[in-house]
């Protein structure tokens, strides 16, 4: 509904039109200026292309005649006598703007208020050129004005109290969800975090990174709707050149991307517009750059694109520009980001946020890196986001310690600590149990969708632990332990209803690496090492000898034959590792698959989950004959031997009995 009768837009290009559209589906008079008739008229055809689309999908009530009819188009802007409420949106140049406010104001009645559409000019400079800065704000659409549904206002240094709500209530009014920045900053909350953002991705194409490898960790890994090369080049390398130009002109420092965007636009890749910019498009129209998920993906941290975003979202809070959930709401319904850059800080963790800006702030000595105060301040408080129960957000969290195994509930999926560190995690009695109990925990709390494991220290899990191998006594003993305490928890794997992510940190051998057999998803470090060594010590490797063998490949024979290590890559080669990320990535590498696995319907994951366990419980024959195996060499003199001399560090001698 209106909430006056009559609305005058300046300038009919680009965003005129569309804000003209806009108010006028809304109910709105509208008058439209611009400086000659043929762009007037090539306006008024573009909106009835656009209202006659709106009503083909059915999104229309009134006819299009009838909404086009509240549109006056004027080359005089006398025309805008009776106007409540002016949106100027004209060419981005302060003087070409002021010019226009000023001779508005002397020609609209006195309590008429006035909005610009700027992206880039401080309100308060524009606001300046009127007899009535406190009836003057900022009103920044998003292109296209008729499909996005978010503005957002700006108060300049002296608008009203009064002003900010007819403004609110105007936004609501065209159907607009808005966010408020409640001091005059460049850039806005969008933009702002967006200038870090975009900033980044041409840093790293700087640096040599290829462009599809960027975009598609954008894309595939943050979940971006488009990559930041090929949004970059969709809106015109020469709006981030201006605009970067602006702000160095109002004093700011140069950015550090400044000088590719520069050399660009010299060598004129402004983008689609003109048929190159970082991608190239043959008939200067924009087509999707084929953009594809690869390896090279997982070399890039999406902390290069999260910290910088983060750090500029906590600067608006510490300075009272914007709230939290504008900020989420800005980046979501701005500009389509699957969450806001809060929720990515919370859930990747704000100590990784900082350790990561803290890093580039040291290897660049550029303070654009240096963390907020804000974000160090919860570091201090432990406020570290989901892993905590409190970042930006509040989040359900809870701990319980099963012996040396530690469950912690963060939010909706839960994450199993192997902590025996000095040990390398290995896997005696007490570990056996406390897996199969924080497993258990994990299944029976509705809220957990997933759950990640991972080992404290240098070590995922260095397998069962020898010492206790050891002191197996006889067939009885041995039987014994595998029926109380390694089954539970194979049998409780192998029919496990949630997906099981693995975070390989470092060493994974014997049972370490077995258990990968029994996860989904086994994100490795790119330091981690693996190994199935049994036969050099008499015992033989039961998981990975026959579930290994059937369910993920024929190849881990080898490797239970010669007890040869593998590295990560050689791991995903065989497919028992997924993806291998460098160290520093693991956890928030976790995290990201994680939100994947969300993203997947609860009946579906659940429906995979039985069909998968059917066929690992198919080898489970195999499984027992390797147990019966395990059980007949353990009685053998050369197991003795061979658990001797590795707890002796020598060369064991076997005699083959
Ligand atoms: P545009 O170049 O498409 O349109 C500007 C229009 O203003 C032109 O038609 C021009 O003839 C007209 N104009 C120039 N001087 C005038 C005057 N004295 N009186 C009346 N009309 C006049 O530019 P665009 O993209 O529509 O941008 C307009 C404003 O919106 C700028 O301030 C820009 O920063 C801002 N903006 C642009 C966005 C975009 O994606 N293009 C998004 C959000 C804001």
């Amino acid at each position: 509904m209106p909430i006056f009768s009559k609305v005058g837009v300046v300038g009919a290009g680009t965003m005129g039109h569309g804000i003209a559209e806009v108010a006028a589906i809304a109910g709105y008079q509208v008058y439209l200026s611009d400086v000659s008739q043929d762009i007037l008229n090539s306006a008024l055809e573009k909106i009835k292309w656009s209202l006659q689309k709106l009503k083909e999908s059915g999104k229309l009530k009134e006819s299009v005649e009838t909404i086009i009819s509240r549109i006056k188009p004027t080359t005089n802007l006398s025309d805008f006598a009776d106007a409540d409420y002016i949106i100027e949106a004209v060419v981005e140049n302060s003087e070409v703007k002021r010019k226009v406010f000023s001779e508005l104001d002397g020609i609209v009645k006195p309590n008429a208020i006035f909005a610009t559409n700027t992206s880039t000019i401080p309100i308060s400079t524009l606001a300046e050129a009127t007899k009535r800065q406190d009836k003057f704000i900022g009103l920044h659409f998003m292109n296209p004005p008729v499909l996005m549904p978010l503005v957002e206002i700006i108060m300049g240094n002296k608008t009203s109290q009064q002003t900010l709500e007819i403004t609110i209530e105007f936004a609501k009014s065209i159907g607009k969800d808005y966010v408020i920045v409640k001091k005059d900053v460049p850039g806005f909350l969008i933009n702002r975090i967006n200038g870090r953002t975009f900033a980044e991705a041409i840093l790293m194409y700087d640096e040599g990174y290829q462009k599809e490898d960027i975009d598609a960790m954008t894309r595939f890994r943050l979940g971006m709707p488009m990559g930041f090369l090929e949004l970059l080049d969709f809106t015109g390398i020469d709006v981030s050149y201006n605009a970067a130009l602006e702000a160095i002109k109002r004093g700011e420092k140069e950015p550090p991307h400044f000088k590719v965007l520069k050399k660009m636009v010299e060598d004129g890749r402004l983008g689609v517009k003109s048929g190159k910019g970082f991608y190239t498009y043959k008939s200067k129209i924009y087509e999707r750059p084929k953009i594809v998920p690869t390896d090279n993906m997982y070399l890039i941290n999406p902390l290069r694109i999260i910290a910088p975003a983060v750090n500029e979202a906590a600067w608006l809070i510490r300075n009272n520009i914007s709230s939290a959930e504008d900020i989420e709401k800005g980046m979501i319904k701005g500009m389509s980001w699957p969450q806001g850059p809060l929720t990515f800080a919370d859930k990747f963790g704000i100590d990784n946020i900082v350790n990561f800006l803290e890093q580039r702030y040291h290897d660049t000595g550029n303070d654009y890196y240096n963390p907020d105060p804000l974000l160090k301040e919860m570091v201090e408080q432990k406020k570290l986001g989901v892993k905590s129960g409190e970042g930006f957000f509040k989040w359900n969290y809870e701990r319980v310690d099963f012996g040396p195994v530690r469950y912690e509930k963060l939010h909706d999926y839960a994450k199993i600590t192997m902590r025996r560190a000095e040990k390398l995690n290995a896997l005696n009695e007490a570990m056996w149990t406390g897996l199969t109990q924080a497993f258990n925990k994990a299944k029976e709390d509705k809220d957990v969708r997933a759950v990640i494991i991972t080992g404290e220290g240098r070590a995922f899990c260095a397998g069962d632990d020898i010492e206790m191998m050891h002191y197996w006594e006889n067939t009885a003993s041995v039987i014994e332990w595998s029926q109380k305490i390694s089954s539970p928890l194979i049998d409780t794997l192998a029919n496990y209803p949630k997906p099981i992510i693995a975070e390989v940190n470092g060493l994974a051998f014997g049972g370490g690496m077995e258990l990968l057999i029994l996860f989904d998803i086994v994100i490795a470090s790119e330091d981690a090492t693996f190994a199935i060594p049994e036969g050099l010590i008499g015992a033989l490797p039961p998981l990975a000898s026959s579930m290994g063998v059937g369910f993920v490949s024929r190849k881990i024979a080898r490797y239970a034959l010669t007890g040869e290590w593998l590295s990560a890559k050689q791991a995903k080669e065989l497919g028992l590792v997924d993806i291998v990320v460098p160290p520093e990535q693991l956890e928030i590498t976790g995290v990201e698959i994680v939100e994947k696995v969300k993203r997947v319907a609860p009946l579906s994951s659940m429906s995979i989950k039985r069909v998968i366990n059917s066929i690992r419980n198919s080898y489970l024959d195999k499984l027992q004959i390797a147990s019966q195996e395990l059980t007949i060499l353990s009685t053998t003199e050369d197991f003795k031997e061979g658990m001797k001399a590795f707890i002796e560090r020598r060369q064991p001698k076997y005699k083959g009995k």
